[in-house]
């Protein structure tokens, strides 16, 4: 037997692994998990009931098409069924738009930080990511994005609202950028956070796109309307991308359950967006709480904060961890802290209060 292992491709060397939101410690006295930007609330009766009966179907292929889901998209939207494409999780469509876009040799811009998944996504895909940094203020810097883009740029992320800083990009100011970005390289705008925003003058990717071909817009069931177990997400774009990402998407990758579960929590929004309702009114409270405390925090439009905390970002997450909160740290950096159940949020507000008093 040769002694030598398979060839694999060189651009995977090196790849970060994603790392998942710790889960709540087991067996602790309470333990909250605000580490992955979940929906705290379980799933509504009638969306459950409706993932039970599609559970009844397991030994069938999914629709391939997401037939139910599509039309109820489309409709929603007022967008043609030909500008809509599903997949696992915005995350799942995030890399088939790279597979469609990217390869050896170009180039895919993006904030940092910004989503971790971007990097490793499109190290994947074997182009070279370009890192812009966030302003001192935490926000895209899109002159300096507009300003990295070369005849190898092929993609370029806006994450708005911004994972794991909760800032936004707001309507003036994106369109200035979108003026200046070749009409050949596609700017995807990730929404997963939209329905938490309240400020008014964050746009709506949907109506930007339509009159622009290089764009495409990412959205996701796994935030706001608490479906991350199942992982559905979908891309509103023109006819040629759309049709590349229904190409290149894994066949049947949307399960029966996460396309039946998606359309019920559209049939249920009022009932999931008072649910949103709560989670902002939550995110205010912990907000003020920690400015009153002294922290500095950017103002969040999603359902995090973040914590520029430096070298003291893991000791902190320690912290909090011992007092029963999971929060998410990125070392030397700081830490994002999901807006949970009011009890957790309760807990973290002390924690961080006494942590700020030793300081
Ligand atoms: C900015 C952003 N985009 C996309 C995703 C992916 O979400 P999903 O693949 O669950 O739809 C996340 C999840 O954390 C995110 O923060």
């Amino acid at each position: 037997m040769s002694e030598t292992s398979p060839k694999l491709r060189a651009e995977l060397d090196g790849i970060p692994t994603y790392k998942p939101g710790k889960p709540a410690a087991a067996g602790g006295p309470v333990a909250y998990k605000l580490s992955s930007n979940e929906n705290p609330y379980p799933p509504l009766p009638g969306v459950m009931e409706t993932a039970i009966a599609a559970a009844h179907g397991f030994n069938r292929y999914p629709d391939m098409a997401c037939t139910g889901l599509m039309n109820e998209l489309a409709d929603r939207f007022g967008v043609p069924l030909s500008h809509l494409a599903a997949g696992t999780g915005s995350v799942g469509v995030a890399q088939s738009l790279l597979q469609s876009t990217s390869g050896p040799g170009d180039e895919v811009i993006f904030a940092w930080r910004s989503f971790e998944a971007y990097p490793i996504i499109t190290q994947i895909s074997g182009a070279k990511a370009v890192r812009v940094p966030l302003t001192s203020g935490d926000v895209h810097d899109l002159d300096a994005m507009a300003e990295a883009v070369t005849d190898r740029t092929r993609l370029i992320f806006v994450c708005n609202p911004n994972n794991p800083t909760g800032t936004v990009v707001r309507r003036a100011e994106l369109e200035r950028f979108l003026d200046r970005v070749p009409s050949d390289v596609l700017v995807v705008l990730d929404e997963a956070y939209c329905e938490f925003v309240r400020d008014v003058d964050v746009p709506n990717g949907i109506e930007i796109y339509r009159d622009r071909p290089n764009v495409a817009v990412l959205r996701t069931f796994s935030k706001a309307y608490g479906l991350a177990g199942l992982r559905v997400g979908f891309a509103v774009a023109h006819e040629p991308v759309a049709a590349a990402l229904r190409k290149t998407a894994v066949p049947f990758g949307v399960s029966q359950l996460a396309q039946d579960a998606a359309v019920a929590s559209l049939q249920a929004e009022d009932e999931l967006m008072g649910r949103v309702g709560s989670l902002v009114s939550e995110r205010g409270r912990v907000y003020e709480g920690l400015v009153k405390q002294g922290w500095t925090v950017p103002e969040t439009q999603a359902n995090f904060v973040w914590l520029r905390l430096g070298e003291r970002t893991v000791d902190f997450a320690a912290v909090c961890e011992k007092a029963g909160v999971v929060v998410r740290p990125f070392a030397g950096e700081g830490v994002r802290v999901t807006i949970g159940e009011d009890e957790a949020n309760d807990l973290f507000l002390h924690t961080a209060e006494a942590f700020r008093k030793e300081l």
